[in-house]
């Protein structure tokens, strides 16, 4: 009886293991990770946002990047083109500063848990951002729109970023598998949200002003990118400006809306295409561009490019 018991134990502990290894070859283990593929999939994507937010914010407030603040994040790729010293006021370099540094820790948090990739090739040229401007006005400003020109151009060229790394974050949660994944994804997100949140406050602050020299008001330039961002991401409304009509804003009772967020306030999530689409500015995940003009790395990136 015993024995017959123990046995029964030993094969189904047996059948236990084996079953175990067949579901770890099915999750596709990466060689040095336990992290299952599809994870490091999605933790490695969203490092072509983060090379672009680190260097655009080093370069805004340093007039440097990480060739020289942390070389070997880059993994050798090819320097970011048109980046330059922006015009910041005191506050605004501060606060640009710190966002640059925390996108390095970001870069390292991620390539310290998953292999990833060497820097794409970025544009972040004035050129590149008055395009966008342009795309989202839908005319030509006239002297083009400069991001680098002073403060208050840097942020609205900086509400172009993060809310999109910040929905993509969002979007990647649901999908996740392990644990440290959805810790270094919630960790993200929040410092990721908490950047737009600052952004937002500052541009808040002066949402009625006009942009010089033109005759456009920091509220009409936020709706207008986000406007674009909705129209070229091709899933629908996930993207709203400081100011929208009351039956947009919290509650549909207020139309001031210093953060964005659903019919409940809840954060819009976007799918690693639909922020390709926006990045590249062609709303086509398959056709480069924008800020990236070879295109994103990593596998999902990639595999879009092929069609
Ligand atoms: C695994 O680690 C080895 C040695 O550190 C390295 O050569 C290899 O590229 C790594 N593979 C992956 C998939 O990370
Ligand atoms: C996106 O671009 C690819 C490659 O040019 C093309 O085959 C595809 O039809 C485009 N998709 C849409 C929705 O336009």
């Amino acid at each position: 009886m015993l024995t017959y018991f123990t046995s029964a134990i030993f094969a189904s502990l047996l059948l236990l293991l084996i079953s175990t290894k067949s579901e770890g070859d099915e999750l596709s283990v990466s060689r040095n990770s336990s992290l299952p593929l599809s994870d490091v999939d999605l933790l490695e994507f969203p490092l072509n946002l983060e090379y672009l937010e680190a260097e655009f914010f080093l370069w805004g407030s340093l007039g440097y990047g990480l060739d020289k603040v942390a070389p070997k994040l880059t993994a050798g790729g090819p320097p970011p083109v048109g980046g330059k010293k922006a015009n910041l006021d005191p506050l605004t370099r501060d606060v640009i500063l710190q966002f640059a540094y925390q996108e390095v820790g970001h870069l390292r948090a991620i390539k310290s848990t998953v292999k990833g990739f060497p820097r794409p090739l970025l544009d972040i040229s004035a050129e590149n951002f008055a395009k966008i401007i342009n795309d989202a006005m839908k005319r030509t400003l006239i002297p083009p729109f400069d991001p680098y020109a002073n403060g208050l151009n840097f942020l609205l060229a900086s509400y172009i970023i993060p809310y999109v790394g910040l929905t993509g974050y969002v979007g990647a949660n649901p999908q996740l598998q392990s644990f440290e994944a959805k810790r270094l994804v919630a960790g993200l997100l929040g410092v990721e949200s908490a950047q737009d949140a600052v952004i937002r406050a500052l541009l808040y602050e002066r949402a009625l002003q006009k942009v010089q020299p033109y005759d456009i008001t920091v509220a009409d330039f936020t709706d207008r990118i986000s406007d674009l961002r909705n129209c070229i991401g091709k899933q629908g409304f996930k993207d709203e400006g400081l100011v929208v009509p009351v039956e947009l804003g919290a509650e549909g009772r207020i139309s001031g809306n210093v953060i964005a967020g659903d019919k409940d306030s809840v954060a819009y999530a976007r799918s690693p295409e639909e922020i390709l689409r926006i990045v590249y500015g062609t709303g086509n995940e398959s056709i480069p561009g924008g800020f990236l003009p070879w295109g994103g790395d990593g596998r999902i990136a990639r595999s879009c490019l092929k069609h």
